[in-house]
């Protein structure tokens, strides 16, 4: 099959609608660090800071945005995520989607990059390890409650 042909444009603040639906969405938020339902309030709370910042991006074919990546900074790097909407996961968007992803890291400098990935988000390991990423470091929890 013919892959489509991918666009990456910045995120604008038309598109939080969208990326609020996205991230509420079971098959999306179950992967999230963060896996509870936020409110619109809260979503666009932290939107009114994280938009200057910069570094956002919706994912689209020519015809309809399908996927949200945001860079964000931190000590050691950039982190990376990403989603895909849930009706197109599975088409091999998502790993396309991070190779343009990877060539934006690149010439902006964002590196190394980082995807912090739960242990049962395979789908999510798979398109990174595609793209070259490799387990560096391991996270374990106690839940002491
Ligand atoms: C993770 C995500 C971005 C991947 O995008 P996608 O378009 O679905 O991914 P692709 O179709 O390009 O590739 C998925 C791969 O994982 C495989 N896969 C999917 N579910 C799987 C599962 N439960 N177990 C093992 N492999 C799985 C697919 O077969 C495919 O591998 P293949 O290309 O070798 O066949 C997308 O599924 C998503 O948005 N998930 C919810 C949010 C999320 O987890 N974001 C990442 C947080 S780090």
């Amino acid at each position: 099959m013919k892959s489509p042909k991918l666009f990456l444009r910045k995120l604008t603040k038309d598109d939080l609608a969208l990326v609020y639906a996205w991230r509420n969405d079971p098959l999306i938020r179950r992967f999230m660090f963060n896996s509870k339902k936020i409110s619109k309030a809260e979503h666009m709370r932290y939107w009114q800071k994280r938009l200057r910042k910069g570094n956002c991006y919706v994912i689209s074919t020519s015809s309809r945005p399908f996927g949200f990546a945001k860079f964000d900074k931190f000590a050691e790097g950039y982190d990376i995520g990403i989603y895909i909407d849930p009706t197109e996961q599975g088409k091999g968007y998502g790993a396309l989607a991070l190779k343009a992803l990877k060539k934006i890291a690149i010439s902006s400098g964002f590196k190394p990059l980082f995807a912090r990935i739960k242990l049962n988000n395979l789908a999510s390991q798979k398109i990174f390890k595609k793209n070259g990423f490799k387990a560096k470091y391991v996270c374990l929890e106690c839940n002491l409650a």
